[in-house]
């Protein structure tokens, strides 16, 4: 994990109320990988806490990440012209990670959760794992990445949630719809709390056992485990976890959610 100043490539919308930000990194910064995320100083005084966002894309040289516009920090942020700087701590979280059994792989995204998922195509592509994508926006006018996801997945389906672009469903649902065709040895999620919540109920009913992991999004303070502001509770324990040290990703069955 390291602070460093970076400077904007590019930062522009994608698609309605959605920026894609590319920034180069002003030295090798080890570590980053698909599931983690970045904190970053929206650089005006009045704003202290960074906002985290995750990784979408990166290589040795820069990173991409792709963000909703939400609040005041965000707004900030989709005024940054190319050229500009920001103070950004990176990586942090754990991340996805695959072992070398999970050949068949589910990836259910939903809204910006979508964007994490689409770093675990790009960083296992070419290895052979074969993905079957579920990804979820509100209406046509927030789907992006859909040719992204088709490029790398061996089934990509994109659903809205009024039926505007894809099946009138949600990620879960089509994910849910297709699974005895996907047969997946895993599943990776990230979106809004309801859906993973949706996800896990899902599961249970059809008392399906097989391995899922989900990225959480919560408030954060300091980003680095120091703080306590991101907790969320451990299943069947009295004992918190930190979303941003210890996660964001974890065993479906290990948090509630
Ligand atoms: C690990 C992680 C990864 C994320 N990845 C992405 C991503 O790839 N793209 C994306 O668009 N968004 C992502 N988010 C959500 C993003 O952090 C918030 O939308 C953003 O901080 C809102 O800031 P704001 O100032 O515009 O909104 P405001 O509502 O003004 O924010 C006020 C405060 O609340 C916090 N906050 C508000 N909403 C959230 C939220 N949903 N999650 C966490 N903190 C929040 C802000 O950081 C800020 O401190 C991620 C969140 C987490 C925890
Ligand atoms: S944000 Fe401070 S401990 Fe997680």
């Amino acid at each position: 994990m390291k602070e460093v100043t970076v400077r904007i490539l590019e930062n522009k919308p994608i698609a309605a109320g959605i920026y894609k930000m590319t920034f180069a990194l002003p030295e090798k910064v080890g570590g980053i990988s698909c599931g983690k995320f970045v904190n970053i100083s929206v650089g005006d005084g009045a704003h202290l806490l960074r906002r985290p966002i995750a990784v979408c894309e990166h290589c040795e040289s820069s990173v991409t990440i792709c963000y909703q516009l939400k609040g005041e920090g965000t707004r900030l942020m989709s005024g940054k012209k190319a050229g500009d700087t920001l103070s950004c701590v990176l990586p942090l979280g754990n991340g996805f990670s695959l072992r070398g059994e999970d050949k068949r792989v589910a990836l259910v995204g939903g809204g910006v959760g979508v964007f994490p998922m689409y770093s675990v195509l790009k960083e296992y592509e070419g290895t052979g794992k074969e993905f079957f994508s579920y990804i979820g926006f509100r209406n046509k006018a927030a789907v992006c990445y859909a040719e992204e996801f088709a490029a790398l997945s061996e089934k990509a389906e994109i659903v809205t949630d009024d039926g505007s672009f894809g099946k009138k469903e949600n990620a879960v649902g089509a994910f849910f719809e297709d699974l005895a065709n996907a047969k997946p040895d895993v599943i990776l999620s990230c979106g809004p709390t309801p859906m993973l919540r949706a996800l896990k109920a899902g599961l249970a009913e059809r008392g399906i056992n097989i391995p899922c992991y989900v990225s959480l999004e919560e408030r954060m303070g300091c980003g680095i485990g120091a703080c306590l502001v991101c907790v969320c509770k451990k299943s069947g324990k009295t004992e918190n976890a930190r979303v941003c040290k210890d996660g964001p990703v974890f065993e479906i069955g290990e948090v509630e959610l």
